[in-house]
């Protein structure tokens, strides 16, 4: 049956019937769909009804098949809440077949393995200097305000070649934008702005003069030279103002609490430093990001588990509910940094793979490593089932992390 023909009560509505586990686990309701409805009928805060898939193997179809695409740049395209950046034209992220291959050949070129030793020494300069601040100020900070977002918020300027005055403004934009519960006046608003802000800084790093290096660079250099359009490189630049930041302060924060609550594992980590790759695989895959990613529009009809996906409807896939899918994890619900299992879908998977990967992981492993290193004996100085989630209903992530040591 149709989407739009099926019955409200058959039909989950995202966040309200989605509600997290304990200390920011998975939502319980998510297990239940992958093993008796893995095609479920869902509403978004925009009020259009998709398709959520929830199954590993499903996932990673929807995310490979390319009658599944990313471009959403129609009217009446399926949204999750209003025209957030799935709405944008000219950005990586909504392009598909050679136009998206062209555009990503040039973004990834800035992501190098000369780039990624620069991100490691970045954050680790930035790390120390924020633990510096946190040891001269006591024996307890907040690691969500102290370390967190000032950490993200510094490594986001340098990539993106920001003032903290334009990040502090940017994040007050990214989070009107990503408010899954914010009205489309408020959303569209938000977008607006990013691009505006995106197309001053596509100019300064494309003026003559310049020698600016970095991700934004990179994309003004090729519309200079015409590889890429004005149009894409500002709209991949108003992309990345997003992917910059508003993915890593969650697991960073999360992942710190998660490891506290796994103090051997921990331990294994500060004995042997070269794990803390694995923990942040770890950290990923329990966690994730959001309840679902980003919609996909079937071009298509695609039968599925005995139902049927109509060309123009509207999928979206649960990486989250993909990492805990017992098909691919062994005991999915355990936090275990020493899992065997390779390949989960946290950065995606096929065309859209996350271009960020590598940097996220260096970010976060770093990140880790320093703080645990400098902070001998840190510990919560509240119980666990203290910590406020912050409630933007997309991330699961500590609105504050009382700590001490
Ligand atoms: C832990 C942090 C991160 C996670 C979990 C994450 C996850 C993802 C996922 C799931 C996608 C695919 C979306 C889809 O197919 O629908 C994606 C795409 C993307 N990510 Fe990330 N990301 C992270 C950090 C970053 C960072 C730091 C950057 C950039 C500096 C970045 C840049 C991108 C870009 C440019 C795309 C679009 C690629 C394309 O459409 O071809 N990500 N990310």
């Amino acid at each position: 049956m149709a989407l739009t023909d099926l019955p409200d009560v058959d039909v989950l509505k995202i966040p309200q019937d989605f509600p997290p586990g304990e200390l920011f686990t998975i939502p319980p309701v998510l297990a239940e769909l992958r093993d008796n409805r893995p095609l479920c009928p869902v509403q978004m805060p925009s009020g259009n009804r998709l398709w959520l898939v929830t199954r590993y193997a499903d996932v990673r179809f929807v995310m490979h098949d390319p009658r599944f695409s990313r471009n959403l740049v129609f009217p009446g395209a399926p949204r999750m809440a209003g025209e957030d950046l799935t709405s944008v034209e000219g950005s990586l992220f909504n392009m598909e077949g050679p136009d998206h291959t062209r555009l990503r050949t040039v973004l990834a070129s800035a992501f190098t393995r000369r780039a990624a030793d620069g991100w490691r020494s970045t954050t680790q300069t930035h790390a120390h200097d924020l633990i510096d601040r946190i040891e001269r100020s006591g024996s307890e900070a907040d690691l969500v305000a102290d370390f967190s977002v000032p950490l993200v918020a510094r490594i986001a300027g340098d990539l993106m070649g920001i003032t903290p005055q334009e990040h502090e403004w940017t994040q007050d934009r990214i989070r009107r934008q990503l408010d899954l519960l914010g009205g489309p006046e408020q959303i569209a608003g938000a977008t607006a702005d990013l691009a505006e802000l995106a197309g001053r800084l596509v100019d300064r790093n494309g003026r003559p003069d310049s020698e600016a290096t970095g991700l934004v660079a990179t994309l003004a250099r090729a519309a200079c030279e015409e590889s890429i359009s004005r149009q894409e490189a500002v709209s991949t630049t108003a992309l990345l103002l997003m992917n910059v930041t508003d993915p890593l302060v969650p697991p960073l924060t999360v992942g710190i609490m998660t490891l506290l609550l796994h103090g051997d594992q921990l331990a294994q980590c500060k004995r042997d430093p070269q794990r803390w790759p694995e923990a942040v695989r770890e950290v990923l895959r329990y966690h994730n990001n959001g309840i679902t990613n980003f919609p996909r529009v079937a071009l298509e009809d695609v039968d599925c588990h005995g139902g049927r996906i109509t060309a123009g409807e509207g999928v979206i896939t649960s990486a989250l509910a993909a990492a805990h899918d017992p098909r691919a994890f062994i005991d999915p619900g355990v936090f275990d940094i020493g899992r065997s299992e390779k390949g989960s879908v946290f950065f995606g998977a096929g065309p859209h793979f996350c271009l960020g990967s590598a940097l996220a992981l260096s970010v976060l492993a770093t990140a880790y490593a320093v703080l645990f290193e400098r902070l001998d004996g840190l510990r919560l100085s509240v119980e666990p089932h203290e910590v406020k989630r912050a409630d933007d209903g997309f991330f699961a992530c500590p609105e504050n992390l009382p700590v001490t040591w």
